[in-house]
């Protein structure tokens, strides 16, 4: 992979793993657009990296999807790193007693930042990702898409959605002759504003941008990153283990 010929786009990269995927790749050479959520948060992130193309998206919603495509060049991306995401702490055993104006974020919204949006916007950028000579598409998913753990279910049925649509993705993408790469990256904890005050042994955001990044260089499908090697492989000898250790985190 050439990444001085890569034009990629990172979304959410303004904090967290995203922004060390903006930030390593343009240390490789690339070239890159990344979007924020917030005027300040791109304020923030456009004086910290100014030879970045920052641009506002709220992925959940289907007009800034819209505007989003609308402002990215017509042609030239060919790495597109679905990275933004939302993580909600939920007890449903006692949320359910609180009025819904009490509870931060609600399912749909959840479902809609972490799984509708990857979706949405992947179906829109895919007629000129299929006009590149290569172009490659990475959703950025979590070892609780292999396993869940309990403090968060909404969370984690939405990276596993993202998962299995990733999978079909890559079939019909294969099927159709098609010269993109469908890859999926799994992180385990990593040391963000999303984990922040909570979680043992994170890894940093450095390192796991790192190793995603390595992971798609490579070509791989699956790139498990840190302790989800581990995780994957305890499924695989014994998938109650796994998942036992996996829903007390
Ligand atoms: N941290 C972990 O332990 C961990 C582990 C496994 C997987 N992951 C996944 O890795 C990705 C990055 O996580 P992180 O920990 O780096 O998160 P983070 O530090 O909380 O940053 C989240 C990023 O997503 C953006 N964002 C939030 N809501 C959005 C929306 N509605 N539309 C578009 N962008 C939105 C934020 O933009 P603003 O700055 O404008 O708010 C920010 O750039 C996520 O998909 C997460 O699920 C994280």
């Amino acid at each position: 992979m050439n990444w001085h010929e890569t034009h990629a786009l990172v979304t959410g990269g303004t904090r967290g793993i995203g922004l060390e995927l903006v930030t390593q790749l343009l240390a490789r050479g690339a070239k890159v657009t990344a979007t924020g959520t917030t005027d300040s948060s791109l304020a923030e992130a456009r004086d910290r990296l100014p030879q970045v193309t920052w641009l506002p998206l709220n992925q959940a919603d289907s007009s800034s999807r819209e505007s989003f495509i609308q402002a990215l060049p017509a042609q030239g991306m060919s790495l597109v790193i679905h990275n933004a995401g939302v993580q909600q702490m939920r007890d449903w055993t006692s949320d359910w007693t609180k009025p819904q104006a009490e509870v931060a974020f609600d399912t749909s919204s959840e479902m809609a930042v972490n799984f509708v949006g990857p979706a949405e916007l992947t179906r829109l950028l895919l007629p000129r990702l299929a006009r590149e000579k290569s172009a490659r598409i990475v959703f950025i998913t979590s070892g609780l898409a292999l396993a869940p753990k309990s403090s968060s279910p909404v969370y984690c049925a939405s990276k596993a959605a993202v998962r299995s649509f990733a999978k079909s993705l890559r079939a019909q993408v294969n099927q159709a002759g098609w010269r993109i790469l469908i890859q999926e990256a799994l992180p385990p904890l990593v040391d963000t504003d999303m984990t922040r005050g909570r979680g043992k042994g994170k890894i940093s955001a450095a390192t796991a941008a790192s190793q995603i990044l390595t992971g798609v260089a490579k070509g791989r499908a699956e790139i498990d990153v840190g302790a989800t090697a581990l995780l994957r492989f305890i499924l695989r000898l014994s998938p109650a283990l796994g998942e036992r250790i996996m829903i007390g985190r």
